[in-house]
């Protein structure tokens, strides 16, 4: 093992620094040089690259986003751009790869090693939205879940001062991870998310007799994929990604104008969007980012190719790629119900 290639996929999040920081540091410790690929897929398509040396990943630690840039690219939207990925990774002669990513950087990276033997790539599990199978929790979705506590918590005092309902979206897909662990956090009223579709009677109920028994305020947080009982997931625009994916986002408004229309009460909205994936990573992000590097390099020593970085319980395993993008990991219903026992 002389030479690996990394690269970040995907929508960014709080800790990819920390995972390339410790890739570049372990692959030093065992001698191996490190190239960094630009901007996800897209870099292995154009062959656009960086030598990381300790030098390049000095600081970055503590620093959000990703240095090596990312991208919503998918080789397989045209099939030459796959066989570029192949032809380039050769070229870099690189001898394995890690790929840091949600579920679709690293189901292409599934599909990639399915066709072509010669590649060699592990996996990295990322994502705020926390929705990936096959580990207990993704890097990215502390720091987001940390942002939107402090945020639910701030609009507490102003609700109550004005004796109004706040809906806070947040984001997190098709699951209801960041809502639940926030709004459970925080103390939230009532959360709303994907994997249960919202009766607004009941919401409205709630929220009547929360006020009925004297409290003048409510905080409702609302996951931006979560959908009306009879309608569909609200998008803010219908253009599909290259993975296939709408935009999500305008539920919170809309729940809210139908909260203030049915109840009476003032109600106001905040739109958290991608605040939530910015900034400096929680320690336990970048302990977990730290971590899920340094199994990523061992995998590649020991070529276990095809296999991912991942959290069970307090252990660092590895899971087979496959086995994480095969289905999406939807709330623990556990959970939720426990959320339950603090509503209204
Ligand atoms: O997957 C992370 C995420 O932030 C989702 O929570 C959100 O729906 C989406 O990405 C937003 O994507 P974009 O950065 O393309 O607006």
């Amino acid at each position: 093992m002389k030479r690996i290639g990394v690269l970040t996929g995907g929508g960014d999040c709080p800790g990819l620094n920390a995972v390339i920081r410790s890739v570049v540091r372990t692959a030093a410790k065992n001698g191996i040089e490190v190239i960094g690929i630009k901007n996800g897929w897209k870099g292995l398509i154009d062959n656009e690259t960086i030598e990381l040396r300790l030098g390049s990943v000095s600081g970055i630690l503590p620093k959000g986003g990703t240095i090596l840039g990312t991208s919503r690219t998918n080789p397989y939207k045209n099939s030459e751009d796959a066989k570029k990925v192949v032809a380039n990774y050769k070229k870099r002669e690189l001898d394995a790869l890690i790929v840091i990513g949600g579920e679709d950087t690293l189901g292409v990276a599934n599909k990639l090693m399915k066709e072509n033997e010669s590649l060699n790539i592990v996996g990295v599990p990322k994502t705020i939205d926390n929705d990936l199978s096959a580990t207990d929790f993704t890097f990215g979705f502390d720091t987001a879940v940390n942002l939107a506590t402090e945020a639910i918590e701030r609009l507490h005092t102003t609700a109550e001062s004005h004796h109004r309902i706040m809906v806070v979206e947040v984001m997190g897909r098709h699951a209801g991870w960041i809502a639940v662990y926030s709004g459970l956090a925080a103390g939230a009223d009532l959360i709303l998310i994907p994997e249960v579709p919202m009766d607004l009677d009941e919401v409205c109920d709630v929220l009547k007799k929360r006020h009925a028994r004297g409290k003048g305020f409510s905080i409702v947080v609302v996951a931006e994929g979560a959908k009306f009982k009879e309608g569909q997931v609200v998008v803010q625009e219908e253009k599909l990604d290259a993975f296939g994916h709408v935009r999500l986002g305008g539920i919170g408004e809309i729940l809210a104008q139908e909260i203030e229309k049915r109840t009476k009460f003032e109600t106001r909205v905040t739109v958290l969007g991608h605040i939530q994936r910015g900034g400096t990573p929680s320690a336990f992000d970048r302990v977990l980012a730290t971590r899920f590097g340094v199994k990523a390099v061992e995998l590649a020593l020991n070529k276990k190719f095809g296999y991912m970085a991942s959290l069970s319980g307090n252990e660092i395993r590895d899971v087979p790629i496959a086995a994480a993008v095969g289905a999406l990991k939807t709330i623990d219903m556990r959970l939720y119900e426990i959320a339950k026992i603090f509503f209204g």
